[in-house]
This record gives structure tokens, C-alpha cells and sequence, in this order.
């Protein structure tokens, strides 16, 4: 569990990261509803060199830490350990730990790379959205709050048509904070 972490040093902005549904879903029980290769290497490319931050029950789906990029895991449970990421047991503690490292390592931002929970609890502090918002809409639990209008102008809509190994086509769309 992280500790010395130091608040005093600015943060670093957090962006969110996110695939959803045209229901609002991102991921059920066993994790994600959709298999989209296409997306996948687009996720690489952006956020490959940065801080993810994310929720126990996502890092649980995904099992390890991603190559190239530094985790930080948020929980409540103080003796979580995984090899190769760090945790946190509270928001701030977890910005201030991923803006260190991120930090370190040049980062511009960190990636808020889910699930629902996480979301929910950052997207006050976040500036920027980059949302795929992919033509299924699968049931699940996990879901992405509304992006609201008034507090977020959409700076970029680029569609891509379903690749050969994708489930479906989707849009990418930036948002950023008014
Ligand atoms: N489509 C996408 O782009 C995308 C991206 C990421 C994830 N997902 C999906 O989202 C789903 C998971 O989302 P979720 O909302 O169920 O869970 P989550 O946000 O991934 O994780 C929730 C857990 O994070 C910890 N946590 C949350 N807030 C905390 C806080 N303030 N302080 C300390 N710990 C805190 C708690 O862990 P403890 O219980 O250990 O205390 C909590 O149970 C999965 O289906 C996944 O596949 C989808």
C-alpha cells in the first residue's frame, strides 16, 4: 500500500478513457461486453507512457499491469498487493501517487482507465473525455454517467467502421471541460 506519498507537489490533470454502449453500459460481471481490436490499439497508443489509475473490480478483469504504462489501484482493502501495480485506499491519495509517477516517467496527464466507480468519483477533476462509444448496447452492470452539455464541449467525432475482427463499429468522441 502506498505511503509517503507527497501532496504538496501540483497534480497532474486526469483524463478519462472509455469505451460505452449506446445504453450507457461499459462491462458486466466478467468484464468487458465487446471485443474491439481496433479500439484495443488505440487505447495502447494513448495511453502508453502515462499513469492508469483504476478501480480493484477493473484491475481484477484485466489481471495484470499493462506494459509501458505504471497502475495504481484503487481499494479500501489495506493489504491488497499485485505484483507490478501500486494501491491506494482513497482518491486523493491515489492522484497524488499517480501524479508522482506520472511525473517520473514525463507524463502529461493520467489515464482514468475505469470502471463505473472510478468514473463517477473523477469526473469532477477530470479535463478531458476521450469516449468510444461503440454501436452495441449490451446488458451489464457497470455504466458511464451522462456527459453533460453544459459542462462539456465535444472537440473532436471521428467514426470508424467495424474492422475485421471487431464486434461492432464505433465512434470516438474528445470532450473537453468548458
Ligand atoms: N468499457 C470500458 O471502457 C471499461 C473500462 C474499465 C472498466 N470497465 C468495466 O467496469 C466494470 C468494473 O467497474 P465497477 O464500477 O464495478 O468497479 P471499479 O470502479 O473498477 O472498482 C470498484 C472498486 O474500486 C475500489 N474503490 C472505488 N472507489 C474507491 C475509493 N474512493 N477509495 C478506495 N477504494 C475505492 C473498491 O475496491 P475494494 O472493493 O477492493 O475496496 C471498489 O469496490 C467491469 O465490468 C469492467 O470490465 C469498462
Amino acid at each position: 500500500m502506498a505511503k509517503n506519498v507527497s501532496f504538496a507537489a501540483p497534480l497532474l490533470p486526469l483524463v478519462h478513457v472509455v469505451a460505452v454502449g449506446r445504453n450507457g453500459v461499459i462491462g458486466g460481471e466478467d468484464g468487458l461486453l465487446w471485443r474491439l481490436p481496433s479500439d484495443l490499439k488505440r487505447f495502447k497508443a494513448i495511453t502508453m507512457g502515462k499513469p492508469m489509475l483504476m478501480g480493484r473490480k477493473t484491475f481484477a478483469t484485466i489481471g495484470k499491469p499493462l506494459p509501458g504504462r505504471e497502475t495504481i489501484v484503487l481499494t479500501r482493502d489495506a493489504g491488497f498487493a499485485a505484483p507490478g501495480v501500486v494501491a491506494a485506499c482513497d482518491l486523493d491519495t491515489a492522484v497524488a501517487l499517480a501524479s508522482e509517477r506520472g511525473r517520473a516517467m514525463g507524463a502529461p496527464e493520467i489515464i482514468v482507465a475505469g470502471g463505473g466507480e472510478l468514473y463517477r468519483q473523477t469526473l469532477a477533476r477530470a479535463v478531458r473525455l476521450d469516449v468510444t462509444e461503440v454501436d452495441l448496447a449490451p446488458e451489464g452492470e457497470a455504466t458511464y454517467p451522462a456527459v453533460d452539455p453544459a459542462q462539456w464541449r465535444e472537440v473532436s467525432r471521428t467514426p470508424h467502421p467495424r474492422g475485421e475482427k471487431d464486434d461492432a463499429s464505433f465512434t470516438v468522441v474528445v470532450y473537453e471541460r468548458r
